[in-house]
């Protein structure tokens, strides 16, 4: 392994890297851990050589580095570009450190120099994007932090990106751009209108704009994907699977936001490492690839299954009915018996104030990915059993102490996490009429398409986002 920083950057004690903290420093933990990649192989691409893998110290991105220094040793190499943020870890990827196709570069997307310095040192070809603020909890309350990270850092890497000619530009984007989809809504295809509804999700729409342009503009060979929520081991315990996991592992109570009622679709990281992979060797330049998982659930239903898989509360249990998380039986806890009558499950699962805005589920389809052979190999059962024990081994060290981020609505102050301290309750709080809320953006008020574009088979090989005439607001 190679180890770089940005040029201009102080080189701190631990580890050769900047920031002093304890969530870098080695202590071994990471050989203990089992060595987790994806498992598809592709004959290796003639043209790809180099590839550069921003956030590759944080959750998803560590999954592909990993399975790409692995399962390509001679093919290529491989180059991690991470500021260390308060939510990644060098224990991610230091199983790899003795490999020689493997580079650690400390740099900042939104630093040109770092980046134009990482693209020429290592002779980038191809770059995978994924280093963002990822979370959306933080996004409300530190908005011009998620536009700086995820607007101009993108911004940046695609200037810098089209200054050294690379060969492909892999965008990681997310399902959010799209809002919030009903219950009886059709999984959306790439090519519908993008409507994000919190600060996150506007700043991950704004900086597929960005790609956009440079691909018209500049003719930057680049491909968008949108994936849909992502959970394994490696994820740091700020996302609810793993930090509810944390929780229950510590035996604590879990605090669900507002009635527990939206659902999401998970994606077990090995899954989408091999989305990554199947999209670099077969996904064509121009295009938007939907990643989709087939299990969606409910956040109380994931208490419940999580509570089940822990020996906590019998897995058998009647109450609740919902181990599908199928929408048809969100709403059991708050039109029927609700789950706080059932003393057990009301001594493990707690309620706070929701987001200011929740979206009640998302839904894509990925039909166009699995047309290139991908497909999901992990269950959400399996997946969770298979979270839930690395988080039981190796949760409370991964990262150091984790007691604050494990709080509701946890607050991040540059490099440090502080605790919230948030009412909690027993009942869930703050039901809504989701029947009133209509979907905005999709077919009703709100954010609305113009001039079609939107669906149907798209402009100009982007499958449908034209991106010429943006957004209009209806009156
Ligand atoms: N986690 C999910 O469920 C999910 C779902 C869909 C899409 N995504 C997208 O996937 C990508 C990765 O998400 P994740 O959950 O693995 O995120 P994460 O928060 O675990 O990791 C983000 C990484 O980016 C790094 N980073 C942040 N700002 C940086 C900067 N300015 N310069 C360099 N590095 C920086 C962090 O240090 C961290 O290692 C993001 O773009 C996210 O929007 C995530």
């Amino acid at each position: 392994m190679t180890i770089s920083s940005g040029a201009t950057s102080p080189i701190g004690a631990t580890d050769g890297f900047r920031r002093g903290n304890s969530f870098f420093e080695d202590y071994g933990i990471w050989k203990e851990a089992p060595l987790l990649i994806g498992t598809t192989q592709f004959d290796p691409l003639p043209d790809v050589k180099n590839i550069m893998i921003t956030g590759g110290a944080g959750f998803i991105a560590c999954w592909l580095v990993r399975h790409l220094t692995l399962t390509y040793p001679h093919a290529y190499n491989i180059v991690s570009f991470d500021k260390l943020d308060y939510c990644s870890s060098l224990n991610n990827t230091r199983i790899l450190n003795d490999r020689r196709n493997f580079t650690f570069y400390q740099g900042d997307v939104t630093n040109p120099s770092e980046v134009l310095d990482c693209l020429e040192r290592y002779n980038i070809d191809t770059v995978f994007h994924f280093a963002a603020q990822s979370h959306v909890d933080l996004s409300f309350g530190n908005s011009y932090g998620f536009t700086h990270t995820n607007v101009y850092g993108t911004h940046v890497l695609l200037e810098s990106a089209k200054k050294v000619g690379v060969r492909r530009f892999i965008h990681v984007s997310t399902d959010e751009v799209y809002g919030e989809v009903k219950d009886d809504d059709d999984d959306l295809l790439e090519s519908s209108i993008l409507a994000p509804t919190n600060p996150y999700a506007a700043s991950k729409a704004a900086a597929e704009m960005l790609v956009h342009s440079y691909q018209k503009s500049f003719k930057l060979p680049a491909i968008i994907v949108r994936s849909n929520n992502v959970y394994g081991p490696h994820q740091y315990p700020e996302k609810i699977i793993p930090k509810f996991a944390c929780l229950l592992a510590r035996r604590k109570p879990v605090v669900l936001h507002g009635d527990g009622s939206p659902t999401r679709r998970y994606l077990y990281a090995a899954d989408a490492a091999d989305a990554f992979d199947t999209i670099l060797h077969r996904g064509q330049l121009g295009q938007v690839y939907n990643v989709g998982s087939h299990d969606e659930i409910s956040n109380i239903a994931l208490c419940r299954k999580l509570l089940g898989i822990m020996n906590i509360i019998p897995e058998t249990d009647g109450h609740m009915g919902e181990q599908n998380g199928s929408s048809s039986n969100n709403n059991n806890h708050h039109n029927g018996t609700p789950p706080t009558t059932d003393s057990l499950f009301s001594r493990w699962v707690k309620y706070t104030h929701d987001r200011p805005f929740n979206d009640h589920r998302y839904a894509v389809d990925a039909t166009k990915l699995k047309q290139l052979g991908w497909v999901q190999k992990t269950g959400l059962e399996t997946g969770l059993r298979a979270t839930v024990e690395w988080y039981r081994l190796f949760g409370e060290r991964w990262w150091g102490d984790i007691s604050k981020v494990l709080s509701p609505f946890p607050v991040v102050a540059g490099m440090e996490v502080l605790s919230d301290s948030e009412p909690v309750s027993d009942t869930p709080q703050g039901p809504e009429v989701r029947a009133e809320r209509g979907v905005e953006g999709k077919k009703g008020k709100g954010v609305v398409a113009v001039e079609g574009g939107r669906k149907g088979n798209g402009v100009n090989g982007w499958n449908g986002w034209d991106g010429r005439n943006g957004f209009e607001e209806e009156d």
